[in-house]
């Protein structure tokens, strides 16, 4: 990714690197430039970055001593309640399949915070929220290919591969089509046999006070 982006957006001035979000500010490349940001943009990232409790308000925190006053965080994550229903199948799978419920939900790699949780997290770290609000999307899965890619089936190897690892490799696709089977009668349209998911979307747009 970072290849292409260099090859397809090369200008003076621009660069694209990896950093672990987690620390930030711990990155010398980084932190040599605090203070000096204009924006940070995240887009369907954050729900895994803010995972773990123990970094989680680090992520914030740094992302606003990144910015310079006046600088901008806009973002847009899974919220409260983001794909409820296969999140759920995901962890009855598991239990369904000997891992012992608390193991199960530890499995999930996501943190999908409400409006109320962000806009407090925002304001503890210094930000000034200008806007944040939640909406729930229903989102079409793409056809499956009936060979593990796309469709709910497709979505479950990928997305939810954390959850899979509790599991050995020869009972991963058993789990995979559980979660398929249970959630046929729920995710699967009368009209059309189309498959939706739903999304739920947090965003917002937070400024670092001058
Ligand atoms: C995503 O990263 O886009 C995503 C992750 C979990 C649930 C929904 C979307």
């Amino acid at each position: 990714m970072i290849a292409t982006a260099q090859s397809a957006y090369a200008s003076p001035g621009l660069s694209f690197s990896v950093h672990d979000c987690r620390h930030l500010c711990s990155n010398p490349a980084v932190n040599s430039k605090k203070g000096t940001w204009d924006k940070v943009f995240s887009n369907a990232a954050l729900h895994w970055i803010l995972r773990d409790p123990d970094t989680r308000m680090d992520v914030l925190r740094d992302v606003h001593a990144a910015l310079k006053p006046g600088g901008s965080f806009v973002f847009e994550q899974g919220g409260a309640g983001n794909v409820a229903e296969v999140h759920t199948a995901l962890i009855g799978a598991l239990v369904a399949h000997g891992v012992p419920l608390t193991e199960a939900q530890e499995a999930s790699p996501w943190f999908f915070p409400s409006e109320a949780w962000m806009r407090t997290a925002l304001n503890d770290v210094g930000f000034e929220v200008e806007k944040l609000e939640i909406e729930y999307r229903p989102t079409r899965l793409t056809e499956s290919d009936g060979q593990g890619s796309g469709g709910l089936e497709g979505w479950v190897w990928l997305m939810g591969a954390a959850f899979l690892e509790r599991v050995s490799p020869e009972k991963r696709d058993v789990v995979v089509k559980w979660v398929v089977g249970v959630l046929e009668s729920v995710e699967k349209r009368h009209e059309d046999g189309s498959w939706w998911i739903g999304y739920v979307r947090l965003r917002g747009v937070a400024r670092k006070r001058e």
